[in-house]
């Protein structure tokens, strides 16, 4: 997509006003765009064949409430898009690609959800005087939030990290998007890519929502031996559609999409759906092959519960087990799971861990994710040591309130588990003071696991081998008690307090910057420390600060909004 301005704008928009005054269709069919008011705020956005711009720019307001929009060309109904028209000002544009419909008649049915609180009576529409055609989009960023080295989407809202995948050099990323707003809504799989996890690339959309329901979160792998039958090395997409029916239920079903050009493109199965359930949160399908069974191994989470199935070739799932019953936290829905096996610290042997993201129920509120040690047979999963589990306790990966729907990617070199997540939190994510572009991720980081000094496992996360001598990480040495704060020239400061009598790491963002935008937004994260701290790793950008403690045994991941970004460390006893 191309930088800047949205050529012949004026011209366009002046046009545009000029048709939308005309009571109905006339019959200049001549136009490309025309738009027609229809009964009970209903509108007919109405783009001709002979249209050869590459967007329709939809001009957007975020306080606006959500209006309907159903995409029909081809006598086919496309989308149901939920968009913010603008009603009495734009906060910005975004692009309706009109690639796919190249050489149709295309109508938009929208149902405008008018403004009729008096916020300006008719002139409270003004998404009719700002639709147009272009051939231009900009994305140029704005904001002095945009992360510098941490992935973020080019434009728009992101949310989970999605169906990541290493192959032949380049890590893919999926993620969670929303094409059409900064808030969460209409999900999509947007992609990138990256060498080196620091620099990404921005592609095309992968995989978009159709009749079947949005795309929400799910894994990818590589089907290197063909078990499917789309082909050697073809990269296998599967994820949860999502929709509601017209009668007011929720149904999520479970799909493939199929790639045999590494990545960059998928075809959906026609056998669709391959996983179905008779419950309402059915979703985030997490799968990998098992060599000891020489069957695909698939973890769903199934409302608070994971269940675990098994197949030859990803289209045909039997169930194992389930897992979860009076185990960890249950304060919220379980999402996003994961299982691996990672090596014991100072042995030969292994322990399986299962990832459960759990939204809400985080040890300061909101999403977190919580994890089990235990093992796994090829059928069910089981903890070691369930008394650390009962009565809702639980074991956090990250203690900070900015890490979620976190899982690996598949077919990482040297047989790692590089695992990213998404640095929000559902309390807020949708208000944090960004806009053009809405979350971003947290670097990428290796799991593995340690002894405490109460000689029990725990899982740590590295930070990724990439960062290293990157100069993107200040290291800090400490003894004994202390606090260490960031801060920057306007006095803003974010601090972390070490107790090593209560061996505790607390991250206070109380004067980390802007934080009136959500009240669950200043609450402290504590984190339990289960072996002395000696050192940490800080990774600071201008929107976040990640902690790893003695390299990773504690974690803390939380967002910022300072008026500059922290360049200063001092550390207080
Ligand atoms: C987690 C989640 C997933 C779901 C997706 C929808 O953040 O709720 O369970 O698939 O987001 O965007």
């Amino acid at each position: 997509m191309k930088k800047r301005i949205f050529s012949g704008s004026r011209r366009l928009i002046m046009a545009v006003a000029a048709i939308v005054t005309m009571p109905a269709w006339n019959n200049a069919w001549a136009q490309t765009l025309r738009i027609a008011p229809l009964a009970n705020d209903n509108f007919l956005i109405r783009v001709s064949p002979e249209t050869k711009e590459k967007f329709l720019l939809l001009p957007i307001e975020e306080a606006a409430p959500e209006s309907q929009v159903r995409v029909v060309a081809d006598n086919a109904q496309q989308r149901l898009l939920n968009i913010r028209m603008a009603l009495t000002k734009v906060d910005y544009y975004l692009p309706f690609s009109l690639d796919e419909f190249r050489g149709m008649e295309l109508s938009l049915y929208s149902h405008i959800n008018i403004d009729r609180s008096n916020r300006g009576g008719v002139g409270s529409e003004i998404w009719r005087n700002h639709i147009g055609l272009s051939d231009t989009f900009d994305t140029t960023n704005r904001e002095k939030f945009r992360p510098t080295y941490h992935h973020a989407p080019e434009y728009a809202w992101m949310n989970d990290p999605n169906g990541m995948f290493y192959k032949d050099g380049v890590w893919h990323l999926y993620y969670q998007y929303n094409p059409y707003g900064s808030m969460w809504g209409n999900m999509h799989w947007g992609h990138s890519t990256s060498r080196d996890l620091i620099n990404w690339d921005h592609h095309p959309i992968a995989l978009k929502q159709d009749m079947h329901g949005a795309i929400f979160s799910g894994s990818c792998i590589v089907d290197h031996n063909n078990t499917a039958g789309f082909g050697n090395d073809a990269v296998i997409a599967m994820y949860t559609a999502s929709t509601q029916t017209p009668w007011g239920y929720d149904l999520q079903t479970q799909h493939i999409a199929y790639s045999t050009d590494g990545g960059y493109t998928f075809h959906k199965y026609e056998g669709n759906p391959v996983l179905t359930a008779d419950i309402p949160d059915f979703r985030d399908p997490n799968m990998f092959w098992m060599e000891e069974t020489q069957r695909w191994i698939l973890v769903m989470s199934a409302g608070q519960e994971m269940r675990i199935y098994s197949s030859p070739d990803m289209k045909d799932w039997t169930e194992e087990s389930r897992f979860g019953k009076g185990l960890g936290c249950h304060d919220g829905v379980w999402e996003c799971p994961d299982l691996m096996k990672l090596p014991l610290p100072g042995s030969k042997g292994s322990k399986w861990v299962l990832i459960c993201n759990i939204n809400p129920g985080g040890p300061s509120g909101g999403s977190a994710t919580q994890y089990f040690i235990g093992d796994f047979d090829g059928h069910r999963f089981t903890v070691d040591n369930a008394g650390r589990y009962e009565d809702g306790k639980s074991l956090w990966q990250d203690y900070g309130k900015d890490h979620y729907a976190t899982v690996s990617f598949s077919d990482a070199p040297d047989r790692r588990h590089t695992m990213i997540g998404w640095m929000s939190n559902w309390q807020y994510a949708n208000v944090v003071p960004t806009m053009q572009y809405r979350s971003a991720n947290t670097i990428c980081r290796e799991p593995y696991l340690y002894k405490g000094s109460d000689r029990l496992l725990y899982l740590g996360s590295r930070p990724s081998p990439e960062y290293t001598g990157k100069g993107l990480d200040r290291e800090v040495k400490i003894k004994g008690s202390c606090s260490v704060i960031l801060s920057n020239a306007q006095g803003e400061e974010f601090r972390l307090i070490y107790d090593e009598k209560a061996m505790t790491l607390t991250a206070d963002r109380s004067c980390s910057g802007e934080k009136a935008f959500s009240q669950d937004f200043d609450v402290k994260a504590v984190a339990p420390v289960r072996n002395r701290i000696t050192g940490m790793r800080i990774f600071i950008d201008n929107s976040s600060v990640e902690v790893f403690a003695n390299n990773g045994e504690v974690v803390i991941t939380s967002l910022v909004f300072p008026k500059s970004r922290y360049n200063n460390i001092r550390i207080e006893k």
